[in-house]
């Protein structure tokens, strides 16, 4: 069975209680559990990984090279920062796509750069944590 990575970024495990007006009332945990429900019925095996810490996130990305047939990734804060999660994406050669819960082009001008984009597949942005199941559908087809 193809094994899909899904990693959440930096306080992605406070979802529900951070900001719901921005992010949702829905726990990481309830997320996960649609997720890996969605993939069963899809016949792909999930790895849900989340971290606060960019280094780890790195380490994680280098572990799927040649382990995984997609990636899912929600960079959190990092989408706007971080050189080294871009740079690991780049040792994949499989589909990535990359996630928003909120509509980052619709928030502060900070949040409109994303180091993700260009070297990802696709991009969902705004459609809260429906998108997760979005980027697994669209995983799948890719695939
Ligand atoms: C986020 C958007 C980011 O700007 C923010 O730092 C997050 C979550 C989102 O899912 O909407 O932590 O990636």
């Amino acid at each position: 069975m193809p094994k899909i990575l899904v990693i959440h970024g930096p306080n992605l495990n406070m979802l529900g209680k951070r900001e719901p007006e921005v992010y949702g009332s829905e726990g990481l945990e309830e997320i996960n559990t649609r997720l890996a429900e969605r993939a069963e019925a899809l016949n792909v095996t999930l790895d849900l990984f989340q971290s606060n810490h960019e280094g780890q996130i790195v380490d994680k990305i280098q572990a799927a090279v040649s382990q995984c047939s997609a990636v899912i990734i929600n960079p959190a804060a990092f989408t706007h920062t971080s050189v080294a999660i871009r740079d690991a994406l780049l040792l994949l050669e499989v589909p990535i796509i990359e996630i928003h819960l909120s509509n980052i082009y619709k928030r502060e001008p900070f949040r409109h750069k994303s180091l993700i984009t260009d070297i990802a597949t696709g991009q969902i942005s705004g459609f809260g944590s429906q998108g997760y199941l979005l980027a697994l559908e669209a995983a799948v087809n890719l695939i």
